[in-house]
């Protein structure tokens, strides 16, 4: 530790005696430097003695001077912007060579500008990269001359750019590979503590991840290091628009939010970390992380009292110009350099001290929240945010009460992944809100669950929920840019602000809205096709009831048995159906005896055949077929990084050749957790689980009902084998028996060949007797499955995941291989599917491609996606948008058609039914009843989940 002594004192002892004594001296030592080149030389930064007392070179003053203007600068509040912004302010960013060149006016948008929507459509117009004005369109008096580019709209909404305060794109770079991850720094010499690291030095700008992330909406995002670490490092806030510079060259600099402004004004920002991760990599308890923090922070507190005490001795020694004190001051110190303390390893610690970092803490837990309050009391710094919080929902008032204003800045859905996430709460984002805690929502990009692309949806999702819409939408724009001090640049779209914009294909919060043109900086970054010439879906979906109204209620205690139901006001079904007839009005009865429908028509007809024990009115009913989902955790995994909530996994003994080895899901399926909840509400019926093992043999699927109180005895299992699994890629490399993915495929084919005939678990796959799924990627492993489908005909083969199919469809379809895909909303994250298509608005849809061409394929989430389940429903309806199909056949494709594809017949197919309260294909609908088709029985009647 460096100690400074305390020398402040000295100079105002000797004060009276040396004014005088000294003035001419001086003089006369300047005067003989200035005429003698020895000014110039080495020599004149030593002492020159004079008549015995110590003297200072001019050359050691300039250093003082050099030293204080540090001191100030340490002092130095912040830059501040003044608000309201004017609207002649530049874009620091804006240059003349690639920089938005043409005043581009956007007319007849609905707005929402940051704090609120706007009455009545409005006219936008901007120029080098800021809005210069807003105005009423119906006024029509924004000046338009012959340089200005008008794009006319039907009063298609607005916003501002979207802002994700929490992102690893550009750090960590798409394709992954193991060269390009940075986002950590794990290293045992620097340990968890690396405030003294920056992202800026990770970043890799040609990240494609970036404009993916772009054509979301997102047009700010803040690059934050990992959070192995307790203090990980300063972070950078960058635009999303790759080579974006004069040059129109891969620089990072040019990615920078702040590029253009001087560096020394630039915001600061910090990532620091509690909780599982720090403790998980460095393998200290929860006590040790904060002993090994508190301690640093100490040693920081300690050089930033000894630079105040230096500045304050150096200001006085200036003053008097005091040159015993200075040359103290300036003498070699414990540190060997002299002048002010400073020591580069704590400069963002010591910053945090002085409050001119904003500070970012990775943290989910209450007792973890609480604890890092008391450091930042204990040591005097403000939190800016608690990150990912996922259990903030349960001490709203707690982190309220530090009186710091800390934004919450979280994930609406995804959760339950690690213990500290387990607590995660849909409702959380309206709890939060309700005690008026900040709340912004974020990505934690990179894996395909957090691709920052998906932002908005977080907060679709939330409102869903119960956020309300404005605060909704301020969760992914102003909030956040407030949280990280830009909110005079972006997060608002005002006279004065920087030009990023979004012009979405209908109201932001709905199901699958999607850019019609992202401006960054003013520049727009998307091909521009669609005609606007119907008016704009604007309006706001619903939310979500919170609970079931008391009539319901009454009716759910009862028991469900033996009840005749008589529904009303069903303004829509899905159904295949042979029971449905048709409404003139829109507005159907059905009539439920036991969970078998007696009429579904005409509300006069309905009400006639029968007396009823119960009638539910509902204003906006829908049916849906149940849904089904295909899984590797439902029923075998609970915690994901929890090994002893789960099956297992570990395949290293297993002999792939023998059909013993393979492991059956449905021997292991525990028929409760919180992915069962949230099944339930998103009217996911059924799920198709596969074992969780790794390596090439994954095992036998089951086929399992999601309804409450379901077990292997009641025929919960309604499928006992489902089928055989293998992978194929990758992921079944780590096996000893298939260390690269041609010996997988090798082992497939021997498999297929020698087992023919026999009565195992293999000689039924080769025989097609129970489906072969296998897990592959990438279009030329897909190219191997068509020819061993081609060889083995007899096996009744299925890829599943497919993420590069659209690639190789033709082939797929010429050769019948049917497909389970799950990449219709994936991203190109490992190299074996680099190629898929990501989909509207920078590529064709994939399930559209494969559509076109005719391949026979059911739809499923992506693996490890089951926190996502409650919105399945959603995510059908966002595909068939994107696909331009009928809400109706993409239903099918994850439900009837994975039946298809599996070979399922009579009770093994799905026939349950869900009648909602609400368009299920929108946000904001419940489930009301849930019927199982098979036990012709009503098993949910308004499920909830957290
Ligand atoms: C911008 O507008 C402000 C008043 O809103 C004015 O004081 C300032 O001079 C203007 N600056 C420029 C560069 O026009
Ligand atoms: C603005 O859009 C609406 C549809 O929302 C349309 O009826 C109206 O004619 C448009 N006005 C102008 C000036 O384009
Ligand atoms: C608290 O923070 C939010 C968002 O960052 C901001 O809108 C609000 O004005 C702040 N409130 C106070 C009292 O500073
Ligand atoms: C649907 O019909 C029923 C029965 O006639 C009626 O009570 C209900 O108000 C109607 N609902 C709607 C939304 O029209």
């Amino acid at each position: 530790m460096k100690e400074l002594p305390m020398r402040a004192q000295a100079p105002f002892r000797r004060r009276p005696f040396r004014v005088g004594r000294l003035v001419l001296p001086v003089l006369i030592v300047i005067g003989f430097l200035w005429f003698t080149s020895d000014y110039h030389t080495p020599q004149s930064k030593y002492i020159v003695e004079f008549h015995g007392e110590p003297q200072l070179a001019q050359s050691q003053w300039d250093r003082l001077d050099a030293h204080l203007q540090k001191c100030e600068e340490y002092n130095r509040p912040l830059v501040s912007y003044a608000l309201p912004v004017s609207a002649n302010r530049s874009n620091p960013r804006w240059n003349p060579v690639s920089g938005q060149s043409q005043t581009t006016v956007l007319r007849n948008v609905t707005l929402f500008d940051g704090d609120s929507i706007s009455a009545e459509p409005v006219d936008i117009l901007f120029e080098e990269g800021v809005v210069r004005s807003i105005s009423s369109t119906s006024a029509n008096d924004i000046e338009i001359d012959s340089h200005t580019v008008v794009r006319h709209y039907n009063g298609e909404f607005v916003t501002p750019g979207l802002v994700d305060m929490h992102s690893h794109h550009l750090a960590l770079s798409w394709p992954i590979l193991s060269v390009s991850k940075d986002e950590n720094e794990i290293n045992p010499e620097t340990g968890p503590l690396t405030p003294m690291v920056r992202s800026l030095d990770s970043l890799k700008p040609y990240d494609i991840a970036t404009t993916i992330i772009a054509s979301g909406g997102v047009t700010t995002s803040l690059i934050l290091p990992g959070s192995a670490n307790i203090m990980g490092g300063e972070a950078f806030p960058v635009k999303n628009l790759l080579r974006g510079g004069e040059h129109s060259e891969e620089v990072v600099e040019d990615l920078l939010l702040e590029h253009g402004i001087p560096k020394e004004d630039r915001r600061r920002y910090l990532k620091m970390a509690c909780g599982e991760n720090p403790k998980r990599v460095y393998h200290h308890t929860r006590m040790g992380n904060a002993w090994k923090f508190r301690h640093h922070m100490a040693r920081a507190k300690d050089l930033r009292e000894s630079q105040d005490a230096w500045c304050a001795a150096a200001t006085i020694a200036k003053q008097n110009r005091d040159s015993s004190a200075a040359a103290g001051l300036l003498a070699d110190g414990p540190s060997g350099k002299g002048g002010l303390p400073e020591e580069l390893e704590l400069d963002s610690t010591v910053a945090m001290l002085r409050g001119k970092i904003n500070i970012n803490v990775h943290c989910y837990e209450p007792e973890d929240f609480e604890d890092m309050l008391l450091h930042s009391e204990e040591f005097g710094f403000h939190i800016q945010a608690f990150h990912h919080a996922l259990s903030a929902w349960k001490v709203p008032e707690l982190i309220k009460s530090s009186g710091q204003n800390i934004t919450v800045a979280t994930f609406s859905d995804f959760s339950l992944y690690k213990k500290e996430g387990y607590e995660g709460n849909l409702q959380a984002g309206k709890i939060l809100a309700e005690h008026g805690v900040p709340l912004a929502f974020k990505s934690d990009h990179v894996e395909p669950n957090t691709n920052a692309r998906y932002l908005l949806s977080q907060a679709a999702t939330a409102h869903s929920f119960g956020l309300p819409e404005i605060l909704a939408l301020q969760s992914v724009t102003s909030v956040p840019a407030r949280s990280l001090e830009l909110h005079h640049r972006v997060g608002y779209t005002k006279p004065g602000y920087d030009a990023d914009l979004v012009v979405w294909n209908e109201h932001p919060l709905s199901a699958g809205a999607s850019p019609l043109q992202v401006y960054i900086d003013g520049r727009s970054t998307l091909e521009e096709t669609a005609k606007h010439s119907e008016p704009a879906v604007v309006q706001k979906p619903s939310m979500r009831a919170e609970t079931a109204p008391e009539d319901v209620q009454s009716f759910c205690s009862d028991p469900k048995h033996g009840v005749t139901v008589l529904i009303t006001g069903i303004s829509s079904s899905y159904l295949e159906s042979e029971h449905v007839k048709q409404s003139s009005e829109g507005n159907l009865t059905m009539v439920l005896t036991n969970g078998k429908v007696d009429c579904f028509g005409e509300h006069a007809e309905c009400a006639s055949i029968k007396s009823f024990d119960k009638v539910i009115s509902l204003r906006n009913g829908h049916v849906l077929p149940g849904l089904t989902t295909i899984s590797n955790g439902l029923g075998l995994v609970e915690i994901l990084s929890e090994d002893s909530t789960a099956d297992g996994a570990d395949d290293s003994k297993v002999n792939i050749y023998d059909p013993e080895s393979a492991v059956y899901a449905k021997y292991g399926i525990h028929f409760e957790g919180k992915t069962f909840d949230r099944s339930r509400i998103g009217g996911v019926t059924r799920s198709i689980t596969y074992p969780a093992t790794d390596g090439f043999l994954k095992g036998v699927s089951t086929g399992i009902k999601t309804s409450e109180g379901s077990n292997p005895l009641n025929g919960g299992i309604y499928k006992d084998d489902a089928a055989l699994h293998f992978v194929v890629g990758q992921e079944a490399k780590g096996s000893t028996q298939t260390p690269t993915v041609s010996k997988s495929v090798a082992a497939l084919r021997k498999i297929l060949s020698q087992n023919k005939g026999k009565d195992t678990l293999y000689g039924k796959a080769a025989d097609g007797k129970i489906a072969v799924v296998v897990h592959t990627e990438n279009k030329y492993d897909i190219l191997q499955i068509i020819k061993i489908k081609k060889d083995y005909p007899k096996a009744r083969l299925v890829v599943y995941g497919a993420a590069e199919a659209p690639s190789v469809a033709d082939e797929i379809a010429t050769a019948g291989l049917p497909l389970i895909f799950t990449a219709a909303h994936s991203a190109p994250v490992t190299w074996e599917s680099k190629d898929l298509f990501v989909g509207p608005p920078l590529t064709i849809s994939p399930v559209q491609v494969l559509v076109e061409s005719d391949v026979n394929f059911a739809l499923a989430l992506l693996p490890g996606f089951d926190w996502h389940i409650a919105n399945l429903p959603v995510e059908a309806a966002a595909i068939a948008k994107e696909a331009g199909l009928e809400a109706k056949e993409v239903v099918n494709l994850f439900t009837r058609k994975i039946d298809d594809i599996l070979g399922f017949e009579g009770s093994e197919r799905n026939t349950d039914f869900v009648i909602w309260e609400g368009n299920p294909l929108e946000y904001g609908a419940n489930v009301v009843l849930t019927v199982d088709g098979d036990d012709k029985a009503i098993v949910g009647c308004w499920p909830e989940a957290q």
